[in-house]
Order: C-alpha cells, then structure tokens, then sequence
C-alpha cells in the first residue's frame, strides 16, 4: 500500500446502520415476568419476557397518547398503559380499552404497538431493527459467538461509551493506539513500538486479519506460551459494529467479541463478551480474565472519550495509511451497504482481495 494522507476522510457522520441485529441487554437483566426499557439507535424500546420466559421487544410508546409503556404494569401475559389503562399483549395487538362502552365499534385488536424480531444468544437479547427499505421481511441469524469446544467459560462486560457510533467503531479497530492507550508495567511500554506486517482479506459485510501469531509483546501470548503450542490469532470486523477475535492453541481457545451500539446519538455502550477453554484449572481465572478485560476496556472508554470532547468542534481528520486503512474500509462498508440498500444491488465490497498492511504500533 502507498503512503498517503487523507484529510478530512472521515465522511459526515451518517445515521446508525438499520437491517441488522443489536444487542439490547444482557439476557439476565430481563427477568421473566418484567419488562426493561432500552433506547437503541434513539428509538424506544420495551423488552419483555413473560411468565413463560419467552421474550418480546416492542416500541415503548402507547399508541393511544404516546406515553412510555414502560411506565405501566406488566404481569407476565399482558402489558397495561399508565395513563388510561389500554392493555396489550406480547404481540403488541391491543386487548382492552377501558373507556370504550359496550357495543363501541372500535376493534381493539386493529390496534397494536410496533414489535421487533428478538432472540436469546450468547447471553444477550437481540433485537433485530429492520430497514424500511429492505426488500425481504426475514430477518437474518442472529450473530453467534464462535465456540470451539462442548465446554467453556463465558463473561460478559459492558460500558457505556460518550461519543458517536462511527468514532466508537473506528476507536474499536484502530491498531496504533496499543502502546499509548493500553501502556502498564506488566504488559507493554511505549518502547515496545515495532514493526507489524498484517494480512487482510475481504468476507461478507466486513474484512479479516488472516490467522498470524500474535506479536510476542501482547499480554495473550505470553499468557498461553504456557501451553508450548502454536499460537494463533484471527480478527474479523463485520457490519454494523462487530469486532471478533479468536485465538487458538492446539486444542485452547480464546474467543471474544467486542460491539458497539449506538443508544442515541452522542452515547454507545461497548458490549465485550468472550468465551474460552484455557486455564480452566487455574482458580479464579474467570475473575482475573473480568479485570483485566475491565482495565482495557476502561482504557479504551476513557481515550474515546477524550476524543469525543475534541471532535464536538468537528476539526479536519487525518486518516493515514496503513495504520488507519481498516478505518477507511469501515467507512467504505458502510457507504456501500447503504448504496446497495438504496439501489437494489448486491453491495459492492470495498476490498477486491487481500491486502497486507504494515504500521508501527
Ligand atoms: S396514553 Fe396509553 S392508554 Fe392513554
Ligand atoms: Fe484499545
């Protein structure tokens, strides 16, 4: 790749990617017989799951008058609107209306509150927001953890993040920050900058750094060195906000992945889930994976954060080859699954085929 610098690369930030699964919770926060509101991409939603532990996400907002119905009663079966009372059930159809005399003509049932498709995986709920101008209803599978063995243990971190969707995504793949931003005396300094060759390929909805050993620096290898066996790292950004890692050795397994959700528009909240297989006869592993997992995601947070103060006066960016290549590719994804989407075309993947970036970092 030639060496270039692009200013003011980074295209106005456009709306949050609709047509796609998020996850809007962690599945145990939505307890059977509750509801749990949750703004996603700055629209109102109510996840409920019923006495039967089957779960519904539907608009929070009565379509009676607009209040919140997360404001109401829920009692397993049936959700109740605080203000006239109006009940629903979990396919969002209107049941009863309160005020309505006997014999009124309105049909209670022609009325409904908008649900979306939702579904249990890997402890979250999903929820599938659909795009208007997608030409088929079904929605696709929701995204799956890879798990490369019958037994494992699984955490989950989650924090919110103040700053917008594409800065927060681009914050999640950037290579160089490591030494500056992720800096402690037991895995790396700054002088431990040298220089990466990378290989990249395109997949669908997004690109992959090809399985290469991890560089001898990073906290992971030096952990599973322990192992004596080849080590292995794969790394996938997929559409709209995923980011997979997957480290193998031998038969060991590291498995982990990182989004970002848009919850309105100045305001993300990172969701880190992985799964893994190695050290599981060390105690307290599980607890030792949350702190340090916790310390980089804090890291993270808190340089993203940073930025966002910097780009309210939206200055001119620079985005620098290669070290900011896989940003530029995000940016392209994105600009062309919203050209396809408009057009009717299949996507025109901005990457022909692999590439090998180089950078310091
Ligand atoms: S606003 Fe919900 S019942 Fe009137
Ligand atoms: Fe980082």
């Amino acid at each position: 790749m030639s060496t270039s610098i692009e200013s003011s690369t980074r295209p106005a930030p456009s709306a949050p990617l609709l047509g796609f699964w998020y996850p809007a919770m962690l599945a145990t926060a939505a307890r059977r017989g509750k509801m749990r509101a949750q703004v996603l991409l700055g629209l109102p939603l109510l996840i409920c799951r019923d006495s039967h532990g089957r779960l519904a996400a539907l608009r929070d907002i009565c379509p009676h008058r607009g209040m919140p119905l997360s404001f109401g009663h829920f009692d397993g079966t049936r959700l109740e609107c605080c203000y006239h009372g109006w009940q629903f059930d979990m396919e969002g159809r209107c049941r009863h209306i309160p005020a309505l005399v006997e014999g009124s003509p309105i049909q209670t049932d022609k009325i409904g509150v908008t649900t979306y498709p939702c579904e249990e995986r890997d402890g979250y709920v999903w929820v599938y927001l659909s795009d208007p101008s997608e030409k088929t209803s079904a929605a696709p599978e929701v995204p799956r953890l890879p798990l490369l063995s019958e037994r494992y243990r699984r955490l989950h971190l989650s924090t919110a993040l103040r700053c917008a969707i594409d800065d927060g995504i681009v914050g999640l793949m950037d290579p160089a920050h490591g030494p500056f931003v992720h800096q402690s005396a037991w895995w790396r300094s700054r002088d431990s900058i040298h220089e990466k060759a990378k290989a990249f390929e395109p997949i669908p909805n997004g690109f992959r750094m090809k399985a290469h050993e991890p560089s001898r620096n990073s906290a992971l290898y030096k952990l599973l060195g322990v192992y004596g066996e080849r080590i292995t790292t794969t790394i996938d950004f997929v559409l709209p906000n995923l980011r997979y890692e997957l480290v193998t050795c031998g038969p060991y397994w590291f498995s982990s992945r990182a989004t970002v959700t848009p919850i309105t528009e100045q305001e993300c909240r990172i969701d880190f889930c992985a799964a893994w297989n190695v050290f599981r006869w060390v105690p307290l592993a599980t607890t030792l994976f949350r702190l340090i997992a916790r310390h980089f995601l804090n890291q993270d947070k808190r340089i993203m954060e940073r930025q966002a103060l910097g780009l309210r006066y939206k200055p001119p960016l620079m985005l620098l080859d290669d070290a900011d290549t896989p940003a530029k590719w995000y940016y392209k994804l994105k600009a062309a699954h919203l050209e396809a989407r408009q057009s009717g075309r299949p996507m025109e993947h901005p990457l022909k085929g692999p590439v090998t970036l180089r950078w310091r970092s």
